[in-house]
C-alpha cells in the first residue's frame, strides 16, 4: 500500500449516527409521484461535462437511469421484479425542458444491444465529449454473474440530438472495456467471489489537467485473510474489542489515470488506463463504497460514495445513504471523513430503505431514487409491507462547509439543476485547455 491511501477507520465509523437532522434525508410522503408507469428506475445521473458540471443540451435537461420495464414476470406480484432488477438492468434516458420532476419524458434504451458484451448494464456516467458538438460517452459497468462474477468498467460512444420535440441518441453500437480488477490494486474474483468493481466516474483533475476515473472496488487480498491493524482501527475507546468479522468489510475507492492526450484524441478503443492504488479504503468497516464521485470546491476535494447498512462489518452500523471524505491537499489526499464519521446523508430510521444511490453535484444538490417506503404504522424494518419507489426521490441540497456538511434545502421529486449549457456558452470555453 503506498503512502497516499487514506482510511475510513473503525473509530471514524463509531461516530456514525442515524437521525441527526443535519445528515438525514427527509421522510418521503406516502403519495410520492411516479415518473413513468411503464418503467422502474434506480441509479440515475445527469448528462454532464468532464469537469463534473451538469449540462443541458440545446436547452434540454437529460438524465440516464438504470431501468427495467415494468412487467410482472411471474404473474404474481411486482416485488420479485424489483428485487431481481439487477438481472435485467439496462440504461435508459429521460429528457425535460425544465428539469422538474413532473416533466421527465422517458426516452427508452440508450445503448444499442449490439454494445452489450455482458447481459447487464450497471452504473457509470453520461459525459459530453469536450471539444465536440454532440459526441457523448456513456461510461458504465458491463456485468455478468455467471459462470463467475464479471464486472468491467466500460465505455460506449454515441451522439446526442435534439429538436423542439425532444432528445434522441445515435451510435452506442460498440463497447470498449476500460480496465479490469487486477488483484493488485483491488480484489479480483479469485480473491473475493463477492468482489465489487464498477461504477466508473471519469473527471478532469484541475490540479494537473489529467483525466482520472474513480470506481467502486475492494481491497486487494484474499477475502477472510485480512488483518485489521492500528491504521484500520484508528483511535479506539478503551476496552473496545475489534470483532473478528470486521475484516469482511473491505471496500475501497479505486482510481485509474488515462494516458495523457487520449481523451482529446477521442478514441477510447485504443486509450489506455492505468490503475493506481485506491484513494480510500474501508477495511474493517464496510464492504461497499459504491458510485464514488468527486466535487472540487473552495480549494477542497470532496469524495462522495454510497453505502449500505447491510455492508457494515464487525458489528458496526450506519444508515443506507451517501458518505464522504475531504482533502485539503488535492486528489490524492490525505482524506478525512466528513462530519468526523463519514456520514453525509442517511435514511431516517423510520424509513431505513427509502432512498439510495445519492449523487452530489458541484452545487451540493443531491439526487437519489426511492427504493422502498414502509407503510404507515408498520415496522419500518419489515420488508413485507412497503411501497416500492422505482422513481426519483425529492432532490435535496447540502451545504459543504469545510469538513462538515449540512442538509439545507428540500426540492421537488427528481429536480435537476444544470450548471452549464451545451453547446452554446459552455463552461469549458472559459477554462484553461487542460487535456
Ligand atoms: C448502486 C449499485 C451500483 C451498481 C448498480 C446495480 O445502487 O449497486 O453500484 O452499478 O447499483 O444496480
Amino acid at each position: 500500500m503506498t503512502s497516499y491511501t487514506s482510511r475510513w477507520t473503525i473509530a471514524d465509523a463509531l461516530k456514525v449516527h442515524a437521525d441527526d437532522p443535519t445528515t438525514t434525508m427527509p421522510v418521503i410522503a406516502q403519495n410520492f409521484p411516479t415518473m413513468d408507469e411503464s418503467v422502474m428506475i434506480w441509479d440515475t445521473g445527469a448528462l454532464r461535462n468532464i469537469h463534473g458540471q451538469t449540462v443541458t443540451f440545446k436547452g434540454w435537461h437529460v438524465i440516464w437511469s438504470l431501468a427495467v420495464d415494468k412487467i410482472d414476470l411471474n404473474n404474481d406480484d411486482i416485488y420479485d421484479e424489483w428485487h431481481s432488477r439487477n438481472d435485467r438492468a439496462y440504461i435508459g434516458y429521460w429528457y425535460s425542458r425544465t428539469g422538474n420532476g413532473a416533466d421527465w419524458q422517458w426516452g427508452g434504451r440508450l445503448l444499442n444491444t449490439s454494445a452489450d458484451l455482458r447481459p447487464h448494464e450497471w452504473s457509470g456516467g453520461l459525459v459530453m465529449r469536450e471539444g465536440t458538438g454532440n459526441v457523448v460517452d456513456m461510461f458504465y459497468t458491463s456485468e455478468a454473474d455467471s459462470p463467475i462474477n464479471q464486472s468491467v468498467p466500460s465505455v460506449s460512444t454515441g451522439q446526442i440530438f435534439a429538436d423542439a420535440n425532444g432528445v434522441w441518441f445515435g451510435g452506442f453500437k460498440t463497447t470498449t472495456e476500460m480496465f479490469s480488477a487486477d488483484g493488485i490494486h483491488n480484489a479480483n474474483s479469485q480473491q473475493d467471489e463477492y468482489f465489487d468493481f464498477r461504477d466508473p466516474h471519469p473527471f478532469v483533475n484541475p490540479a494537473d489537467g489529467r483525466v482520472y476515473c474513480l470506481y467502486e472496488s475492494n481491497v486487494a487480498g484474499m477475502r477472510g485473510e485480512f488483518t485489521i491493524g492500528s491504521e484500520e482501527q484508528g483511535v479506539l475507546p478503551p476496552g473496545f474489542a475489534v470483532d473478528a468479522g470486521a475484516q469482511y468489510g473491505a471496500a475501497s475507492i479505486g482510481i485509474a489515470v488515462l494516458d495523457d492526450g487520449a481523451y482529446k484524441s477521442g478514441d477510447f478503443s485504443t486509450a489506455r488506463w492505468t490503475q493506481l492504488d485506491p484513494l480510500v479504503t474501508a477495511l474493517g468497516v464496510n464492504d461497499q463504497m459504491e458510485r464514488p464521485h468527486i466535487v472540487f470546491r473552495d480549494n477542497l476535494t470532496y469524495l462522495f460514495t454510497i453505502s449500505h447498512h447491510s455492508t457494515y462489518s464487525g458489528g458496526l452500523s450506519g444508515p443506507d445513504g451517501v458518505y464522504g471524505f475531504v482533502s485539503e491537499n488535492g486528489l490524492f489526499g490525505p482524506y478525512k471523513p466528513l462530519n468526523s464519521s463519514g456520514l453525509v446523508l442517511g435514511n431516517p430510521s423510520s424509513a431505513p430503505y427509502e432512498t439510495y444511490s445519492h449523487f452530489v453535484d458541484p452545487d451540493g444538490y443531491v439526487q437519489a431514487f426511492i427504493d422502498t417506503l414502509p407503510a404507515p404504522g408498520e415496522d419500518p424494518n419489515n420488508p413485507e409491507n412497503f411501497r416500492i419507489g422505482a422513481t426519483l426521490s425529492p432532490t435535496v441540497k447540502i451545504e459543504l462547509d469545510g469538513d462538515r456538511t449540512f442538509l439545507s434545502e428540500v426540492h421537488g421529486y427528481g429536480q435537476v439543476y444544470a450548471q452549464a449549457a451545451w453547446p452554446v456558452g459552455n463552461a469549458w470555453d472559459h477554462r484553461p485547455a487542460t487535456v
